[in-house]
């Protein structure tokens, strides 16, 4: 048995990840992550700092090597920055980038900003040139961070992708300019540049211990999440293996993390949407506000149906539920654990997002709870326990983890990994 665990968003992104990943980290030698880029984003507070990750596992700070899979797309640029704001904590000789990243780059941002001006139906995204950057990937037209090392092919490959662009995009680049400042980089990183599936693979196989860490959330996927209003990549398991260039079988266990309510940025349906005094209230106590956008998130209810469909897609076994001390205070906390669609009882996510946005959510009340979170000595209390066991009931997973507060403290093991 490999000594590894996948730790993923089972929502839609801003589960609270990065805090549980930060929890387990000092546990794993290995952090790698495997798709996305500066989309994602979380901060952490030690030792009177805070630190704003966008790309790097936040596993620096406890000194765990971190790997930037294949999967992802890295700005060179931003990385340079993060790892100048963890230079205490020896970047340079803990990270890990795959040559075979896609890299994001400036045009990449004007084309995000201009495909969704274009659209009548916005996305929301965060302009980060995410999809764009896949787009060439797939187009066969991408950088990749091996080729940042080599100038003239670097040279080469931005000539073809301006070229490309001619007409989609609005702002002109200088040839130069980007070659100048993107193969600088390249050689400023290209110590840390390897082939990180032999690395990982090698390590597995060594009985090391890796945790894989996705960002974003399932309902984000590309594939399974509520198109067009997700992520360009696939945040789901599968997008662990090609990610991270790792066989199905060296993955151990799957851990979802699930907010104890839904939040989301960006449009798209969202059934257990809620507006007004609540939402209010959830918004503020939670700091519910993008770390990469600062836009405010919608707030919901927990629908544990959505989360039963990321369960059973990754092969999830364990959950972490965070912010539920966030709920705490109110009268009654609801969970929608089914739908009313077209007159019938449904759990069925359709596909095409107009049939979403008709789902009526079927709630379960549960009474509310008081807990500060403060003394994790306690018991917690009764009405909180019971909806943590419908959680495990109606998602057929184990709650082993429940974060009560913003700080690595404030984290409550009810259970083992086995
Ligand atoms: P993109 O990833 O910037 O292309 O944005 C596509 C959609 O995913 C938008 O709705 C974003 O708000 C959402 N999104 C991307 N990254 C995150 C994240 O880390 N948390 C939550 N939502 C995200």
């Amino acid at each position: 048995m490999f000594k590894t665990l996948a730790v993923l968003g089972l929502q839609f992104g801003d589960e609270g990840k990065g805090k549980i990943v930060d929890y387990l980290s000092s546990s794993f030698e290995i952090v790698a992550r495997y798709q996305g880029g500066a989309n994602a984003g979380h901060t952490v507070i030690t030792g009177g700092k805070v630190f704003k990750f966008h790309l790097i596992p936040s596993g620096i700070l406890h000194g765990t090597i971190c790997v930037l899979g294949n999967g992802m797309v890295i700005d060179p640029i931003q990385l340079l920055e993060e790892m100048k704001m963890v230079q205490d904590y020896s970047p340079q000789k803990k990270l890990r980038i795959s040559e075979r990243a896609h890299v994001v780059m400036p045009y990449h941002k004007e084309q995000d900003r201009v495909e969704e001006e274009k659209k009548s139906n916005r996305i929301g995204t965060t302009g980060k040139g995410i999809g764009p950057a896949y787009e060439d990937k797939y187009g066969r037209i991408g950088i990749r961070m091996v080729d940042l090392i080599n100038r003239e092919r670097l040279e080469e490959k931005v000539r073809l992708a301006l070229k490309m662009k001619e007409g989609i995009i609005e702002k002109s680049f200088s040839v130069k300019d980007i070659v100048q400042e993107y193969h600088e980089a390249g050689l400023r990183l290209k110590k840390n540049i390897i082939d990180t599936g032999e690395f990982l693979r090698k390590s597995i196989e060594e009985g090391r211990s890796v945790l894989f860490e996705g960002a974003q959330g399932t309902h984000l996927d590309v594939d399974f999440g509520m198109y067009p209003f997700v992520t360009s990549s696939n945040t789901s398991i599968g997008g662990a293996i090609t990610g991270l260039g790792i066989p199905p079988h060296y993955i151990s266990n799957v851990m979802g993390v699930v907010k104890a309510y839904t939040t989301k940025v960006g449009e798209g349906p969202f059934p257990t949407e809620i507006k007004g005094k609540i939402a209010e209230e959830i918004l503020k106590k939670g700091n519910e506000y993008g770390t990469t956008t600062g836009r405010p998130r919608r707030i919901g209810w927990l629908d544990i149906n959505l989360v039963r469909y990321s369960v059973e897609l990754s092969g999830v076994r364990y959950i972490a539920i965070s912010k539920i001390d966030i709920l705490s205070g109110l009268d009654e906390v609801k969970v929608s654990y089914a739908y009313e669609y077209n007159g019938k009882i449904t759990r069925k996510i359709p596909s095409d997002p107009a049939e979403i946005s008709k789902l009526k959510p079927v709630y379960k009340v549960f009474d509310g709870w008081e807990f500060t979170g403060k003394d994790l000595k306690h018991e917690i209390p009764k009405n909180m326990k019971k909806y943590i066991k419908f959680i495990e009931e109606k998602t057929g997973a184990k709650v082993v983890i429940i974060s009560l507060g913003a700080s690595r403290e404030d984290t409550k093991l009810l259970g083992r990994i086995k």
